[in-house]
């Protein structure tokens, strides 16, 4: 006979693995529809494959693996990417579903991003206007905005170098051991990033790190 403890139990847990079954099939986020002719590649796309699928050992050019390098648009348009066509495009099906990047989803907005790209055509786009005031400097409304074409490497517990650009204390860190605008400024001795053949930050971006550094890197 069951006792009222267990039948709540059972109960509980029925709820439990219902709930998880929902939430399961729910996978498919709401997401935003961008408008095709605002994104461009470089800008916009580009760092989010390099940033979280081009790393050493997954799918850059020398590691390709399973056979995808998301390295560079040549290499990203050659296979997985259907244009015009996100929901016939495996690329998109893995990222849709949560199974890649293995190491955490992409944002909500990343995703609008990627999805409305493939569906307007998966169009490249170079030389791209980046919006950029190099008269805000501050931690959140400028550094943090820059950060985030690097977390995809420098966050967790493997960040690349074991710099961990995810935080403030993180880029204060090497912000003031030099490593930074060493590595930005691809100066001797410290490697070059964005790595990959990434487009360089602009100078814009470049003012507002070093303002924000000769203001003393504040949490601002
Ligand atoms: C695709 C992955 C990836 C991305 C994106 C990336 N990095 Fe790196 N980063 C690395 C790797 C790998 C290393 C170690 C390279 C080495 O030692 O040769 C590194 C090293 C560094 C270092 C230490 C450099 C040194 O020589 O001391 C800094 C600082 C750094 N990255 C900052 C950045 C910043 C800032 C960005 C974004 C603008 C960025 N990285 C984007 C992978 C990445």
């Amino acid at each position: 006979m069951m006792n009222s403890k267990t039948f709540f139990g059972t109960l509980l847990l029925g709820g439990g693995v219902l709930l998880s079954f929902f939430i399961g099939s729910c996978k498919h986020e709401n997401l935003d529809t961008i408008n095709g002719d605002s994104i461009c590649f470089e800008r916009d796309i580009l760092p989010i494959f390099v940033s979280n699928c081009a790393m050493s050992g997954c799918h850059d050019a020398t590691t390709h693996a399973d056979e995808y390098d998301l390295s560079n648009y040549t290499a990203i348009l050659s296979k997985g990417i259907k244009p015009g066509n996100p929901n016939d495009s495996e690329i998109w099906e893995v990222i849709q579903e949560n199974e890649m990047p293995p190491n955490g989803a992409l944002t909500r907005e990343q995703k609008s991003y990627l999805k409305s790209w493939i569906a307007a055509g998966a169009k490249n786009g170079i030389n791209c206007v980046v919006q950029c005031d190099s008269n805000v400097f501050t931690y959140s409304g400028a550094v943090s905005k820059i950060m985030s074409n690097c977390i995809g490497c420098h966050s967790g517990n493997n960040a690349s170098a074991q710099v961990n650009l995810s935080n403030h204390a993180g880029v204060q860190t090497v912000a003031l051991n030099g490593r930074l605008m060493g590595s930005l400024l691809s100066k001797a001795g410290f490697a070059s990033m964005p790595p990959y053949g990434s487009p360089r930050l602009t100078s814009c971006q470049i003012t507002q790190l070093n303002k924000w550094i000769g203001n003393g890197c504040k949490n601002d």
